[in-house]
């Protein structure tokens, strides 16, 4: 292997800087030149991509969001456009490729696999509802951004009486929201994975505040049945039932933007450098993640067919706790 690519794709996520950097840095200490590829698959079509060097990593490990830049890329979704990405991969010399990224990304990857080309790919997604790494690079510090927000609330919620009712990122995963919930000690969580009843939750923001409660934070996954929006108006056809007077937060992007922590620095360092060793074995068609605390290589014919389970037992814990 003489030269590999790297792109990171789809959402950003905090240390994808830090997974360039591994893939670089390792591809370069292999004797391999190492072309970074713009805009994701887009780059590809726009043969936008520049060789990178070990100073071209330099100073980015801090960094959020990525160096290399990212993109949706609707064509890579058709089999005309990969085989116009493969001209474009030939005719740079490029005999693997290294996706950073999270599910689309993962499945434009095993696409790419399928047609017979070598590439493996880094599970980067703040989401966490990618099959093949128990976490995904930027979770950690997309929950922590969210926690910032949650706290902060709190205080203003507190001196007001107010309920807030703060909407999470996740697409139609609810693990974000969940973990969030939990961590911020929010009075309800609201997740895809589990159908709640409106009247359920007005109910137990009414108990709250009966109880004494100062304020209640109600998280809400973007990709609930409820969303913030849905939630809110309900609750003011039927505010009598809340008792706290309501506000909405949407956290929104401001989750990917994050700083990334210690934990996204040394994961997506650990699986960039997975990828180009998995490329340097042959290994190829394959996710690297962390499972049970170890580097793993999950085939991503598996990754695209599992939707990663999500532990419902811990939505019971949170209603435990919101007494
Ligand atoms: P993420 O990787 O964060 O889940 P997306 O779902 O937007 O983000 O996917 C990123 C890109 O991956 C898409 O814009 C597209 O180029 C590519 N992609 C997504 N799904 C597929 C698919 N089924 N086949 C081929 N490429 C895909
Ligand atoms: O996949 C990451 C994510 O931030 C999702 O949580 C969210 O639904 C989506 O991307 C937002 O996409 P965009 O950045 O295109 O608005």
């Amino acid at each position: 292997m003489k030269r590999i690519g790297v792109l990171t794709s789809g959402g950003d996520a905090p240390g994808m800087n830090a997974a360039i950097r591994a893939v670089v840095r390792t591809g370069l200490s292999r004797g391999w030149e190492v072309m970074g590829i713009r805009n994701g698959y887009a780059g590809l079509f726009k043969d936008t991509m520049a060789p990178m060097g070990a100073r071209a990593v330099g100073g980015i490990i801090q960094q959020g969001g990525t160096i290399l830049g990212s993109s949706r890329c609707p064509e890579f979704k058709t089999q005309e456009g990969r085989q116009q990405a493969l001209r474009v991969l030939e005719k740079h010399g490029i005999e693997a490729l290294v996706v950073i990224g999270g599910n689309g990304s993962q499945a434009g990857a095993h696409a790419l696999s399928q047609m017979g080309f070598p590439v493996v790919g880094v599970a980067s997604t703040i989401d966490n509802d990618l099959y093949g790494s128990e976490i995904t690079i930027g979770v950690d510090t997309a929950l922590d951004v969210a926690l910032i927000a949650i706290d902060q609330l709190k205080v203003t919620a507190s001196s007001h009486h107010r309920a807030f009712i703060v909407e999470v990122m996740g697409r139609d995963c609810g693990y974000l929201a969940l973990m969030t919930g939990i961590a911020g000690g929010a009075e309800y969580i609201v997740i895809p994975e589990f159908e709640t009843d409106a009247e359920d939750v007005a109910d137990t923001i009414r108990k709250a505040y009966k109880r004494g409660k100062a304020h209640a934070i109600i998280v809400v996954a973007e990709g609930a049945k409820y969303n913030a929006q849905g939630l809110c108006q309900y609750f003011s056809e039927h505010h009598e039932r809340v008792g706290f007077d309501l506000r909405i937060t949407t956290l929104g992007h401001v989750q990917r933007g994050g700083t990334p922590g210690a934990f996204d620095r040394l994961l997506a360092t650990r699986l960039g450098a997975a990828a180009t060793e998995y490329l340097a074995q042959g290994k190829f068609g394959v996710l690297a993640g962390l499972n049970k605390g170890q580097i793993t290589a999950t085939p991503l014919v598996k990754v695209v067919a599992t939707k990663k389970p999500l532990d419902l037992s811990l939505l019971k814990l949170s209603e435990l706790l919101n007494l």
